[in-house]
């Protein structure tokens, strides 16, 4: 068992290809799936369905489905690159650019300029390379309490996301959300292939599995004087 700073410390997106023969042993799932159970929501509401995809003909179909990208995601995705170890170690926020296809790093992407057929074919190929696929749901008709736009209601799905992370990083499973299975065009066909409601949405979905290569990527976190105040908003102090 490892301390918990370190499981939350070690805890990382693995984005590249996994090994599809390698399977999630099923106490190892359930382990991950306890973990949401446990997971706290607004008003205990526990306002989450879990679709479970092992098949691998269905996982093949998800990750055959097209994937666009939003001049919208292009445009605001650039403002979070940086092009150079150094510029990421200096902001201690975003990604590197090579996480992205070289037509998302242009300034012609920063101007919004890049439009319409661009695909993350990436993330198709990730997907079918997974052993299993969570699909986390939501009603949205069901939203906590006098919470605006379900506020709290969605921070409650990201709850049941991070014990699930932490519970595979601490098994040692590699993670991966992939949010692009909300789109209004994928989560059609999604829900489709899943016999989903029509009325529930898809939060996210995550990747589970055993990475091909382990993840080496250059990882940045704010200091803890960036982003904390002692008694007085902005009186930063080091901890
Ligand atoms: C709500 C949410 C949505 C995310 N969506 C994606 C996604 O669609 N694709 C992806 O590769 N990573 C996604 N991530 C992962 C973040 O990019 C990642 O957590 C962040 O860059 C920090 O890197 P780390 O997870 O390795 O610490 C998402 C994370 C959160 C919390």
């Amino acid at each position: 068992m490892q301390d918990i700073l370190s499981v939350i410390q070690e805890r990382q997106s693995a984005r590249g290809l996994y090994d599809p023969k390698h399977r999630v042993a099923r106490q190892d799932l359930r382990k991950i799936l306890e973990a949401a159970r446990w997971a706290p929501t607004a008003h205990n509401m526990q306002n989450f369905e879990i679709v479970i995809v092992d098949d691998t003909t269905v996982i093949e179909a998800i990750g055959n489905l097209t994937y666009p990208l939003s001049t919208t995601f292009i445009r605001e995705n650039y403002q979070q690159l940086s092009f150079s170890e150094e510029e990421l170690l200096r902001k201690k926020v975003g990604l590197p650019a090579s996480h992205f296809p070289p037509a998302l790093t242009t300034p012609a992407a920063a101007r919004g300029e890049v439009t319409g057929e661009q695909e993350n074919s990436f993330v198709g190929r990730a997907i079918k390379s997974s052993p299993v696929l969570l699909i986390v749901l939501y009603d949205p008709a069901r939203r906590a309490p006098a919470s605006e736009g379900d506020f709290l209601g969605i921070i409650s799905l990201g709850c049941a996301m991070e014990n699930m992370w932490l519970m595979a990083a601490s098994l040692g499973i590699a993670f991966h959300v992939v949010s692009a299975l909300s789109g209004d065009e994928v989560e059609k066909e999604v829900k489709g292939l899943l016999d989903i409601p029509v009325a529930l949405k898809i939060a996210f979905a995550c990747r589970l599995g055993y990475p091909v290569t382990p993840p080496a990527q250059l990882r940045v976190r704010r200091d803890l004087e960036d982003f904390t105040s002692h008694n007085h908003f902005g009186n930063r102090e080091k901890m």
